[in-house]
Order: C-alpha cells, then sequence, then structure tokens
C-alpha cells in the first residue's frame, strides 16, 4: 500500500477531484454512473493526503496494521473468515417491480466495481469524495442475493434461500426483514464504512431500492483471546467451528450446489433485542448462570473464573447436589447440541437511540440496543434452523433477548478476474 507522501506526489490536487466528481454527476444521470468518470476513482488515492490530515497522520494510521487494503479477486469474497472489522453496516436491497435478469447484471457489474476500488483504497466511480476511501482499513464489501436474483435469471434455487421457519420467541418486524440483494460493509474506521455504503447506494441508482440498514460495531480494544463483548458484557464468538480446515465444508458450497453458489456460502442475519433495563437487575451469578460461562474471563463455568475463554467445557460436571454445572437452560448448552451442525459467527452489537414514541413523540425507554447475529454457514435449514429451534424451546437468555429482524441471503462466490460477482447466474 502506498504511503500518505507517495499519494500526495502522485495523485491530483482537490480541486481536480472536485471537478472529475462533478463530471461523474452528469455521468450518472444519464448512465447509471458506469463507462464515464473514471478520474474521480484513480485519482483518490492522491487525493488523501491532500485533503488536510496531511502524510504524517496516514502514515500513523497506516502502521497501525488496521488500514490495510484487502484483496477483492478471488475463489471467495472477502469478510467472512477473516476476523470481524470493528465497524460494520449490514444492508438488504429490494429490487423494482420491473427487475429482470438484465438489470440485475447491472447492479452487480456496479457493485462489483464498487467493491474492487473500495477495498484497494480508490474512490468508485463519480465519488465527489474520493478522500474518504484513501485509508481502506481493512474494508471488505461482502455481497449477496435472495430469491428473487435466481428465480430472474432462471438460476436453480436452493430449498434453504427462503424465510426461516417462526420461532415462538421470534417478534419479528417486516423493517428488519428480508430483502432481494444483501451488503455487508465492515471495515476498522466508521468513516470508510459510511463511505463505502453512501457509494455503494447512490451508485445503485434506482435498480434497486434500501429495504434495512443496520449498523453495528465490537469492542476494538479487548485484550488477546476475547474475540468481542457484547453488551451484556459476555465474551461472544469464541467456540466456532475449524473454516479454514476440517469443517469448512460447513461453511462453503460445494458440489452439493447449485453450481452458480460453488464458492459461495449462505448468511442469517438477525437481529435481537437485548433488554438492557431487565438484565440490569438480574445478578452476577444469574447472568453467568444463563450462558453457562464466567463474565469475566468468557471461560466455562466448570473452568477457574481466570481460565482462558477456550477451555474446554464440561457439560457432564454436576454440583454436589447433582445438578449441572453448566445449566440445564445455559444458552452455551442449548445452542451446542449434539455439536454436529456449527455456524460461523460474526456477531456486531447495536446501541441506537431509543424509538420515539409516536403518542407523545418523545424517546420511550433508555435503550435500544441488541445483536445483528451474523451467522454465515453452507446450509441454514441444516445448520441454523435446528439450533435456533433448540434455543426457542429452551435458552435462559431468552428471558433478555427478543429476535425482531431476520433474513437469509445466498452468499455469491468471489469473482476472479475478468468476472462480475454473480457472474455464473448469468449463463
Ligand atoms: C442476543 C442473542 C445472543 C447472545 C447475546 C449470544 C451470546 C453468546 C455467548 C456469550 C456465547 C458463549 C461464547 C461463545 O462461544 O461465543 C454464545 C455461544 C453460542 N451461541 Fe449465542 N448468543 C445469542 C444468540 C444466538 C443465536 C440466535 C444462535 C444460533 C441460533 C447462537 C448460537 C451460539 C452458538 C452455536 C454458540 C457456541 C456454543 C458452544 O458450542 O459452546 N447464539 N452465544
Amino acid at each position: 500500500m502506498s504511503t500518505g507522501s507517495d499519494r500526495a506526489a502522485a495523485g491530483p490536487g482537490r480541486r481536480t477531484v472536485l471537478l472529475s466528481g462533478l463530471g461523474g454527476i452528469g455521468a450518472l444521470a444519464g448512465a447509471v454512473g458506469l463507462g464515464a468518470c473514471t478520474s474521480g476513482a484513480t485519482g483518490s488515492t492522491g487525493a488523501a493526503a491532500s485533503g488536510g490530515s496531511g502524510g504524517g497522520a496516514d502514515a500513523l494510521r497506516d502502521a497501525s496494521g488496521h488500514a490495510k487494503a484487502r484483496a477483492f479477486r478471488g475463489e471467495r469474497q472477502a469478510g467472512i473468515i477473516e476476523t470481524p472489522q470493528t465497524y460494520a453496516v449490514f444492508l438488504a436491497v429490494d429490487l423494482p417491480a420491473g427487475a429482470d435478469a438484465d438489470s440485475v447484471r447491472r447492479l452487480l457489474t456496479i457493485w462489483t466495481d464498487d467493491a474492487e476500488k473500495l477495498m484497494s483504497g480508490q474512490g468508485t466511480l463519480a465519488d465527489l469524495e474520493p478522500e474518504l476511501a484513501a485509508v481502506p482499513a481493512g474494508i471488505t464489501v461482502t455481497v449477496g442475493v435472495g430469491r428473487r436474483v435466481p428465480e430472474l435469471t432462471g438460476a436453480p434455487v436452493p430449498g434453504w434461500l427462503a424465510p426461516l421457519p417462526a420461532y415462538k420467541i421470534d417478534k419479528l418486524q417486516e423493517r428488519w426483514s428480508g430483502g432481494d440483494l444483501f451488503v455487508q460493509v465492515c471495515a476498522n474506521s466508521p468513516t470508510t464504512v459510511a463511505h463505502a455504503v453512501r457509494r455503494l447506494l447512490t451508485n445503485m441508482g434506482s435498480l434497486g431500492k434500501v429495504r434495512w440498514q443496520q449498523r453495528g460495531f465490537r469492542e476494538p480494544f479487548e485484550g488477546p483471546g476475547i474475540p468481542m463483548r457484547n453488551l451484556f458484557g459476555q465474551v461472544d464468538g469464541t467456540v466456532q467451528p475449524d473454516v479454514t480446515g476440517a469443517e469448512s465444508a460447513m461453511l462453503w458450497i460445494g458440489s452439493q450446489g447449485p453450481a452458480w453458489l460453488a464458492g459461495g456460502s449462505a448468511v442469517v442475519v438477525r437481529r435481537i433485542a437485548m433488554d438492557m433495563d431487565v438484565w440490569d437487575r438480574v445478578d452476577r451469578e444469574s447472568r453467568e448462570n444463563a450462558i453457562g460461562r464466567h463474565l469475566g474471563s468468557g471461560a466455562p463455568l466448570t473452568s477457574p473464573a481466570d481460565a482462558p475463554s477456550t477451555a474446554a467445557a464440561d457439560l457432564d460436571a454436576k454440583t454436589p447436589l447433582g445438578f449441572h454445572v453448566i445449566d440445564d437452560g445455559a444458552h452455551m448448552r442449548r445452542a451446542r447440541g449434539d455439536n454436529k451442525e456449527k455456524i460461523l459467527r460474526r456477531p456486531y452489537s447495536y446501541d441506537d437511540a431509543p424509538e420515539v414514541d409516536p403518542a407523545t413523540g418523545r424517546m420511550s425507554g433508555l435503550s435500544n440496543t441488541g445483536l445483528i447475529f451474523v451467522a454465515y454457514q453452507a446450509d441454514p435449514l441444516a445448520q441454523f434452523a435446528p439450533m435456533q429451534a433448540r434455543l426457542a424451546e429452551k435458552d435462559l437468555l431468552n428471558l433478555w433477548t427478543t429476535p425482531i429482524g431476520s433474513a437469509v441471503f445466498a452468499i455469491l462466490p468471489g469473482a476472479k478476474d475478468g468476472e462480475i460477482l454473480g457472474q455464473a447466474l448469468f449463463g
């Protein structure tokens, strides 16, 4: 990756970028952004250092190790097996009524170009603020599709590409559920994420409409061995399948097909509200019992409190009174089941402003907090669904958590050289 001073020497000044951006608006109005204006994009890497922060600040950010660009092209999309970045936006898009295979192809062509540029630290076509892309901050853009897309292109639709079964704990809201296309944007800078989302959506033009958008974050300053702490204070994301080794078939779609998804995956996105106000009234022992783990270290309750989070849990261990040390309703026991189905969890917290009560016009309650539960896997009906069914039947966490949104998408394979995302959908 180039340094700030390299970029300052090579790129145009702020005025050039502004003018090239204006050219881009004209191009967008005529042809949904493709084809006309490349100077905003190619010039973007040059603009960062001249935009005010200076080479010194850029160099510092580069040195932190969080500013790196990631490869876009390859067998698989990025943003799945990498360590999750600190900030994320997840969004679903609906296709307009008259959409057809050609309009979907155009949208995926635009997003392929956008994602490739953004992940290499460049502004997109017609980017008015390419400076905001110049620190890629490890950005990944990951694209998926709902069942309407293969239906439109005539490709086979896998049975799992549909809404999940209804669970009795669900209080799903339309505004957080469903969608024809999915985009996940993650980076270690909230500015990088905000800019990328803006570019992807403006370049989409009338080819799609945002259905929902969820903004999440993870704690960047936890110590080693702690993947993340959710807003209940629990260490979250410890037990994961070995997706780069023996259990990779649980994540990636292979010969089981369909062929257009070979090298792709599937994602389940559940928005789960966490009732912080009731949780606040629970003592620490009950909180630990609910999950089956120590809150501080994340170690299972069958290990000392200062053991590492990765210590193996003994699900058979009993108290002197004959009860399981890890409660029969503890979340970790119920989620694990017989350990046959596994999912790669990539959760993010959300903490939005409390909702406004339409009757009073004022905010209601103290919090609007929860988890954007994002889980990658090869087959949601075979993996996520039985797990969620067990949790819906019995899970102490249900006292404080409520699923309010749900969506399933097929994650496209990576785009190889010369391809667009979803290339195989179009014959
Ligand atoms: C707000 C909702 C949720 C919270 C706060 C939560 C929190 C946690 C925590 C703290 C752990 C223990 C540490 C770890 O291994 O990551 C855990 C484990 C786990 N959770 Fe959740 N979780 C939630 C929802 C779900 C859902 C909806 C599912 C799937 C349907 C799920 C599946 C799992 C699995 C598979 C494990 C690992 C179990 C093991 O083998 O030890 N979780 N969760």
